[in-house]
């Protein structure tokens, strides 16, 4: 019979019409579910940050604001040049002095790219620590200053300057008065062990 035909035609387009929508409707259900988790990720990550001033490791730190890299030497130089900052403590927890729009003297013992200045005086730090074991004690595998070169921190930047690193480790004796006025077309900024002139 044609319209027992008919009427079976039209069921299987609305069955197959409504398989369409519940389907949709499924996936979009799950894609908004996504975002609301990766959003809700996000703001659990930033919350913290944005609270707390001590950090794991017993490294003494001034709070920066977020995105900050060089300790604020771009912002307030004059505050920040002469302060110290207590590396990380289980490379020995030693102090460093800032010298913000400064460089120090002598060919790297390491140039390296780490997340901020901080960083850089907490790897200067772990140099020391673990360069003796292997190589001995000398002047060579004692870092007693770092440069570092925010700028240099994007390697396109880097690459372009033919610069390897924004974080170079320096041989020592290194003191306030050997630091040097950068030569660079981007700001520097220097850090000295103290105590190790
Ligand atoms: C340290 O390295 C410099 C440069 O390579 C070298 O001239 C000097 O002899 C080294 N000093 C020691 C104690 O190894
Ligand atoms: C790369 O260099 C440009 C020009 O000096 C500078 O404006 C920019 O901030 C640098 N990028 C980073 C990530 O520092
Ligand atoms: C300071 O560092 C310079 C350069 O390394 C060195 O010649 C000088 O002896 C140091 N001064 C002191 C007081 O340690």
């Amino acid at each position: 019979c044609g319209c027992g035909m008919l009427v079976f035609i039209l069921s299987c387009i609305i069955a197959l019409l409504s398989a369409a929508v519940i389907g949709l409707a499924a996936g979009t259900g799950i894609e908004s579910q996504r975002a609301n988790d990766a959003t809700s990720k996000i703001s659990a990550l930033r919350t913290p940050t944005a609270s707390s001033t001590t950090k794991p490791g017993g490294a003494s730190e001034t709070p920066l604001p977020p995105g900050l890299i060089d300790d604020g030497c771009a912002d307030n130089p004059e505050s920040v040049s002469g302060s110290k900052y207590t590396s990380f403590s289980l490379f020995g927890g030693l102090t460093f002095q800032r010298f913000c729009n400064m460089d120090t003297p002598y060919q790297p013992l390491l140039s390296l790219f780490t997340a901020d200045f901080q960083a850089c005086m907490d790897s200067c730090a772990s140099y020391t620590k673990y360069s003796p074991t292997f190589f001995g004690n000398n002047v060579n595998t004692t870092c007693a200053a770092v440069s570092f070169v925010p700028a240099w921190s994007s390697k396109l930047n880097a690459s372009s300057a033919g610069s390897p690193g924004n974080c170079y480790l320096k041989p020592g004796p290194q003191n306030e008065s050997a630091l040097v006025v950068p030569s660079i077309d981007v700001a520097c900024h220097a850090a000295v062990l103290m105590n190790a002139s």
